[in-house]
C-alpha cells in the first residue's frame, strides 16, 4: 500500500459491513482501512491469475464485481506492458542470418504479418498428414525509448510452437523448448537505444525430447499468441520464475467466518547494488473495498532474487462458488525500495478467488462442502482458418458457447491453454482441469522427462492463481503399461504435489489395462472411454463404470473423454452406428449416443467429472473421415463455431436452466420418406407439435426428449413448429423448420 513514511505499520482490518477499527489519512477517499502485517488464520486452497499487467496501474479496473477502481497512492507504476502485434516480418523455412540486424528481410519470400500467427492455418487442417513442420523466422525492429534506463527490459512470449531461438541485436537471449507455455528473456544487456532487431526462429519439427510427440491434432507453428515487452524497475516482482507472475497466493482454513490467505512474492534486485525491498500485498473485495493487507520487507543483494512470505487473514471471506457465484477479490502487489520509497515501484494486479473442494470415491466431487456435479467439455483451442493464432474475440466466443449449453466445467486439452481463458473460466465459475501435452507416446530418454516436468512446472507456476483451475492433468493416454511410463508418471504426480498441494493431480487413460499401473499414479483417475465409438456400444457405458468403481472402491473416478463424430451435411434416421474412419457420420447417431450416455452419466455421482470429447470440432490432419479431411468432427459445435449441432442442444435442456425447445434434425433435408419421426429437445415439460398449421398433439415429457412418431409430410415444403410450455402451461419458447418432401 501506500509507500508514505512511518505509513507502513499503521493499518487496521475492516470488516465486509465496512466498520473499520482505525482510518489513516493516506488512504484515498473510498479506500476502507486493510490490516497490517500478518492478521489472523484461515481455510484453504486459493488462487488468481497468470500475471495482468495494467497499462496505467494508479487506476485497477475490479475484477468480477461492480467495476469500481481502487485508487493507488504514490508516483505510477514503473512497471509496462506493451503488446509486439504489427509490424512483423515472416519467411516460411530456413534462413542464414536472419537474426543480423543488417539482414535484408525485404528480399522474396518475406511476408508482413501480425502477431499472433501460425503459417499452417491452412495446410493443418486440409487433411493429408502433410502439413508443413520445419522453421519459420520472424523479425521485427523497435525503437527503444531513453526511459527504459536503469530498468530492466523482458520479452515475453506468451507462447511458439515448439521450439524458439530468440535474438536481439543478432545477440542469442536464449531457446525455449515447449509449445504451450509462456517465457521470457531479459533483454536489458542486448538493447540498444534507437533501433533494435528482434529476431525469433520458430520451429514445429518432431523433436524426441519435446511432448507431444503424437497426437490427434495438428501442431501449428508459430508465434500464435502475443508477444510482450514488459519493461520494470531495477527493483522487481520476479519475473523469471517459469515466467510465473511472481507471486502465488493460496488461502487455507477456510470458512464462512474466515479465511487465511498466504502470499509468496518473489523479487529481483537488478540494481546494481543492495536494497531492502517493501512488499505490499492488498486485496480489494469486488467493489474496491481492502479488506486485507499484508506487508513486508526483504534485504536483497545486486543481482539477488529472493521470496517473503506474507500470511494474513480475510474475515467472512466471499466464496468463489463455481457457476452459481464466481466471486472475485482483486490482489494488488507494489514493491517499492526501502531506500526510495517515493522511486520506481512495480505493481502486478491478480485475481483472489478464496474457496475449498474435495473428491470423494463414492460421493464425486465437492465445492465450499456442497456437492458439485463436475460436467462439461473438452477444449482444443484451434479455429478454422486460424489455427491456433487467435485473439480473445474467439476466446469469448467460444466461452459463451460452453456458459450457453450449461457447462459447470472444462478440461482444456491436452496442453496449457491462453492465461486469458483461464482468467474467462475465473470469472464464468467453470471449474477447470489444466493439463500438459504428455500424450501417447513417451521416451524414457532423460531430456524427454526433464521437458515434461518443465512443462508442468510452468504450466503451475503460470497459471497458480487462477480460482477455477482445481486440477492438474499430467498425462494423456500413455499407450504402453511398462516401466518408463510408469516412472514418469509417478515423477510428475509427485512434481505436481510439491509443486501445489492445495490442488489434486489427474491423469486420463486407455487403451491399456483400467485396473493396471497408468491410472494409479496421479491423486485421480480418469477414464477416456467411447463405447458406441470406437469399441462396443453405448449402452455399455454403465456398466463398465460400475465395474470399474467396484473393482477400484477407493479410486476417484471421472469420464475424462467420451463422443461421437458427428457431419452436419449426414443424416439418416433411425441412426445406425457408423464405421468411425468412413466419411459417413450422420448427426442423428451424435445424439442418440449423447442421450445414452448422459442418461447413464447422470445415475452415477461416483464420477467426480464428465467431460465431452469434445466442445468444438478441430483439426488433426492425419484424419481423414466424415465430410471433411483434416477434421476431428466429435465436437457439439462446427469448427467455425457457426453451427451447433443436435447434441448441444441436448446438453443445454439437460444443463441449462434459461427455456428453450430445438427440433432436431433440422438440416436432414429433404426427406425422402412420407412420413418421419419429429424429435424436439426441450428444458420444458410440454411441447406442442404443428405441421403446416395444423395440431398434430401435445405432449408432457420428465426427459427432455418429445417424440412424434410417423408424422406425415405434404409433397412439397412442409412447416414445421413446436411451441413449448412450462408446468402452468404457459407458451415459453418456439422452434419452427421446413422440409420438404
Ligand atoms: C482420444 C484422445 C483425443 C482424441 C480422441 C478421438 O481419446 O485423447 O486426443 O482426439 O480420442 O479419438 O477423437
Amino acid at each position: 500500500m501506500a509507500v508514505l513514511a512511518g505509513a507502513w505499520l499503521a493499518c487496521t482490518s475492516s470488516k465486509p459491513d465496512g466498520s473499520a477499527t482505525g482510518v489513516p489519512s493516506f488512504l484515498a477517499p473510498g479506500v476502507e482501512p486493510t490490516p497490517t502485517g500478518t492478521a489472523g488464520s484461515g481455510g484453504s486452497t486459493a488462487t488468481g491469475s497468470g500475471g495482468e499487467m495494467l497499462p496505467n496501474p494508479m487506476l485497477v479496473p475490479s475484477g468480477g464485481g461492480s467495476g469500481g477502481t481502487t485508487p493507488l497512492l504514490g508516483p505510477p507504476s514503473g512497471r509496462s506492458d506493451t503488446l509486439l502485434r504489427e509490424g512483423w516480418r515472416f519467411f516460411a523455412g530456413e534462413v542464414t542470418g536472419a537474426e543480423q540486424p543488417g539482414y535484408d528481410d525485404g528480399q522474396l519470400g518475406w511476408q508482413d504479418v501480425t502477431v499472433p500467427h501460425t503459417w499452417n492455418a491452412q495446410d493443418a487442417q486440409d487433411g493429408g498428414s502433410n502439413y508443413r513442420r520445419g522453421a519459420g523466422w520472424y523479425r521485427r525492429h523497435w525503437s527503444e525509448p531513453a526511459s527504459t534506463a536503469g530498468r530492466r527490459v523482458y520479452l515475453q512470449f506468451d507462447a511458439a510452437n515448439s521450439v524458439a531461438d530468440v535474438y536481439l541485436n543478432g545477440r542469442r537471449l536464449g531457446q525455449h523448448r515447449g509449445g504451450y507455455s509462456a517465457f521470457r528473456f531479459d533483454a536489458t544487456a542486448a538493447l540498444r537505444e534507437g533501433d533494435n532487431l528482434l529476431a525469433v526462429r520458430v520451429d514445429n519439427a518432431a523433436v524426441p525430447d519435446v511432448p507431444p510427440l503424437s497426437a490427434d491434432f495438428s501442431f501449428f507453428g508459430g508465434l500464435y499468441r502475443d508477444v510482450h515487452l514488459v519493461v520494470v524497475p531495477a527493483l522487481h516482482l520476479d519475473l523469471e520464475d517459469a515466467a510465473s507472475p511472481g507471486v502465488y497466493l493460496n488461502t487455507s482454513e477456510v470458512s464462512a467466518a474466515s479465511a487465511e490467505l498466504h502470499a509468496r512474492v518473489r523479487v529481483r534486485n537488478g540494481s546494481a547494488e543492495s536494497e531492502t525491498a517493501r512488499v505490499a500485498v492488498s486485496v480489494a473485495d469486488a467493489d474496491g473495498v481492502l479488506v486485507a493487507n499484508l506487508e513486508g520487507e526483504l534485504p536483497l543483494a545486486a543481482g539477488q532474487t529472493g521470496e517473503l512470505g506474507l500470511d494474513g487473514e480475510i474475515a467472512e471471506p466471499h466464496l468463489w462458488n463455481g457457476r452459481l457465484d464466481p466471486y472475485l477479490y482483486r490482489v494488488t502487489a507494489q514493491l517499492t525500495s526501502a531506500r526510495d520509497p517515493l522511486g520506481d515501484r512495480d505493481v502486478l494486479v491478480q485475481p483472489l478467488g478464496i474457496r475449498f473442494f474435495s473428491v470423494d470415491a463414492n460421493s464425486g466431487f465437492s465445492l465450499n462442502g456442497r456437492p458439485l456435479d463436475l460436467h462439461g467439455v473438452n477444449r482444443h483451442q484451434d479455429r478454422i482458418n486460424r489455427g491456433w493464432a487467435i485473439g480473445e474475440a474467439e476466446h469469448d466466443e467460444d466461452m459463451a458457447l460452453i456458459v450457453e449449453m450449461g457447462a459447470s466445467a472444462v478440461r482444456l486439452a491436452h496442453y496449457q491453454q491462453a492465461q486469458y481463458f483461464y482468467d474467462l473460466c475465473d470469472r464464468e465459475g467453470l471449474v477447470v482441469w489444466a493439463e500438459i501435452p504428455l500424450v501417447d507416446a513417451i521416451t524414457a530418454d532423460p531430456a524427454f522427462t526433464e521437458n515434461s516436468r518443465q512443462q508442468l512446472i510452468e504450466l503451475i507456476r503460470q497459471s497458480y492463481n487462477h480460482p477455477s483451475i482445481l486440477f492438474w492433468g499430467i498425462g494423456n493416454e500413455q499407450r504402453t503399461d511398462d516401466a518408463p511410463s510408469n516412472a514418469l508418471l509417478g515423477e510428475l504426480a509427485a512434481l505436481a504435489r510439491s509443486e501445489d498441494a492445495s490442488r489434486l493431480s489427474t491423469y486420463a487413460h486407455c487403451c491399456s489395462s483400467d485396473t493396471g499401473g497408468l491410472p494409479q499414479h496421479a491423486d485421480l483417475s480418469a477414464y477416456n472411454e467411447y463405447f458406441g465409438w470406437y469399441t462396443g456400444n453405448y449402452d455399455q457405458f454403465g456398466a463398465w463404470a460400475d465395474a470399474l468403481h467396484a473393482a477400484r472402491p477407493t479410486a476417484r473416478l471421472a469420464l475424462s473423454e467420451y463422443g461421437a463424430g458427428a457431419s452436419l451435411n449426414q443424416h439418416q434416421d433411425p441412426p445406425q452406428q457408423p464405421a468411425t474412419d468412413g466419411t459417413f457420420h450422420p448427426e442423428e447417431y451424435q445424439s442418440v449416443f449423447h442421450e445414452a450416455h448422459w442418461a447413464a452419466l447422470e445415475t452415477r455421482p461416483y464420477l467426480w467429472g464428465k467431460f465431452i470429447w469434445n466442445m468444438f470440432d478441430f483439426a488433426s490432419d492425419t484424419r481423414n473421415e466424415g465430410d471433411a479431411p483434416g477434421r476431428n468432427d466429435k465436437g457439439l459445435v462446427s469448427y467455425d463455431r457457426k453451427t451447433k449441432k443436435d447434441a448441444f442442444f441436448w446438453y443445454k435442456a439437460n444443463w441449462f436452466s434459461e427455456p428453450f425447445v430445438h427440433i432436431t434434425s433440422r438440416r436432414f433435408e429433404p426427406r425422402t420418406t412420407a412420413n418421419i419421426d419429429i424429435k424436439v429437445y426441450s428444458n420444458l415439460p410440454r411441447a406442442i407439435l404443428r405441421v403446416n398449421g395444423s395440431l398434430v398433439s401435445e405432449l408432457e415429457s420428465p426427459t427432455h426428449i418429445f417424440r412424434w412418431p410417423g408424422v406425415p409430410l405434404l409433397q412439397g415444403v412442409n412447416q414445421v413448429e413446436v411451441v413449448a410450455r412450462d408446468a402452468n402451461g404457459a407458451a415459453i419458447a418456439m422452434d419452427r423448420v421446413s422440409w420438404s418432401r
